[in-house]
């Protein structure tokens, strides 16, 4: 698979959304980061939002579920026009149920895990998923400092999914920029998000071209 860039607008200005939108057109994915101030300290956004998000790009949504009980709420995300809903491994009761129920809506299905959870537990589950999203900060807020010590669990992720085969991605999500694309794409992930990265630069388009370069030479594509 290609390497993929999915800014997260989290940071941007939703007072002028459909522009903002337009700054990231040359993107793969639109990240929409969905926070409920339980299972992260922080509000932002739900169903009716996503749903004003999907009218205004013609890029595919990317929902970031940091919320408590995703088995009730995720698949609203897909009624609102989200065609990737990742949901949290701590969150969550049922994930092999609500990635079935996903997929069976025509979502792609991801799970994403905190810095602290270990991923083995989950590699069993990896045919269940279509992408994995490894956290590189505590998850919660925009502009946080990458945290190398993610790494090696990315790493790992990548060789089960390398040995068990399969088209599961692997997402990198926090502090994702210029200084450390390449770490994560070294490590193997293939679809990176990135917030402050391209909302704070100039020109977002230059930016997201700068990252599939840098992301794309470090892992020898
Ligand atoms: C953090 C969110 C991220 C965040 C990324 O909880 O899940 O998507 O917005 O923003 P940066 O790239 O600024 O870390
Ligand atoms: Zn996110």
């Amino acid at each position: 698979m290609a390497l993929q860039i999915s800014p997260s607008i989290l940071t941007c200005d939703f007072s002028r959304l459909a522009e903002e939108l337009a700054r990231i057109a040359t993107a793969d994915w639109v990240h929409v980061d969905v926070m409920d101030n339980h299972f992260v300290p922080n509000l932002t956004l739900g169903p009716a939002i996503v749903e004003a998000v999907h009218r205004s790009t013609a890029l595919p949504l990317d929902a970031h579920l940091m919320i408590e009980d995703p088995d009730r709420w995720a698949p609203d995300y897909v009624s609102a026009g989200a065609r990737s809903v990742t949901f949290h491994a701590e969150a969550c009761a049922a994930p092999i149920r609500l990635a079935k129920q996903l997929r069976a809506l025509g979502a792609r299905a991801g799970i994403a895990l905190r810095p602290a959870t270990p991923v083995e537990p989950y590699l069993e589950l990896l045919p269940e998923f279509d992408m994995i999203l490894i956290m590189t900060v505590e998850p919660g807020f925009g502009g946080q400092p990458f945290l190398d010590l993610c790494l090696p669990k990315l790493r790992r992720a990548r060789e089960a999914i390398r040995a068990r085969g399969g088209d599961v991605w692997l997402q990198v999500d926090g502090g994702v920029g210029e200084k450390t694309i390449e770490a994560c794409a070294e490590a193997g992930a293939d679809v990176f998000v990135a917030g402050s990265a391209v909302y704070a630069a100039e020109d977002a388009a230059a930016c997201i071209t700068r990252l599939r370069e840098l992301a794309a030479a470090a892992c020898g594509h």
